[in-house]
């Protein structure tokens, strides 16, 4: 094993170039696919990716730690190519042997690791460094209609009739009021605006620790109505 100096700043870029972990996310979402989840396909990973690093970079944080936190969205939903239930964990073991592979600093792979290992809700995801914190934030504001996957309306779970619901989705920060807020618009035929908050609010919750933890307020907004 190297000494630190051997080591390597990975950039996103050059996780996108691993041709295994391209095929593991490919994978996960057909594989989830066949169960009917909702989509967690390359335009979730991009998404959660930008506004991973936007979080952190517009609140402050270092450039290589906004980084960090853009690798960890991009690969956060990995460990779906092996279950569903308890993607997080599985998905951190899997990015941890391969940057390792790739060269990366341990520390930053301990970082990153953490960060997957904690999005889950279900899992007792937490805030554990402000990569994680970006993390939860990004994943839980990417709700939107175009992740439905199923047609029939009578087959949707509660889930999938939160996301069938939602138009548009917002995430905003402002590092000088230090807040982060959520602003969503949904279509009150499918959910109405206590449904939604009812139906996600492990989520909503988990989104205003993540947000204390980068010592802002978190504010959910739907169709204009202050939730939070
Ligand atoms: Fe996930
Ligand atoms: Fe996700």
């Amino acid at each position: 094993m190297g000494s630190a100096s051997e080591h390597n700043g990975i950039t996103l870029a050059d996780v996108k170039d691993s041709f295994t972990l391209e095929r593991y996310l490919e994978q996960a979402n057909v594989f989830i696919g066949t169960i009917g989840a909702i989509q967690h396909n390359r335009q979730h990973s991009e998404l959660v990716s930008f506004l991973a690093y936007d979080i952190l970079s517009t609140l402050g944080f270092p450039t290589r730690l906004a980084e960090l936190a853009a690798i960890a969205g991009y690969l956060h939903d990995i460990g779906n190519v092996v279950n569903r239930y308890g993607h997080g964990m599985s998905g951190a073991i899997i990015v941890f042997e391969e940057l390792l592979d790739q060269g990366m600093d341990p520390e930053e792979v301990a970082i990153i690791v953490a960060a997957i290992g904690n999005h889950e809700e279900h899992a007792q995801g937490e805030s554990v460094n402000p990569v994680a914190a970006a993390v939860i934030l990004a994943d839980k504001s990417d709700v939107h209609q175009s992740r439905v996957r199923k047609v029939e309306e009578a087959a949707f779970t509660p889930r999938d009739r939160v996301n069938y619901a939602a138009k548009e989705a917002a995430l905003l920060v402002d590092p000088d009021q230090r807040s982060i807020r959520l602003r969503l618009h949904i279509d009150t035929r499918y959910c109405s605006v206590m449904e939604y908050f009812e139906i996600f609010l492990t989520k909503m919750l988990m989104c205003k620790r993540a947000a204390e933890f980068l010592h802002c307020h978190f504010e959910l907004l739907i169709n204009e109505v202050k939730l939070l």
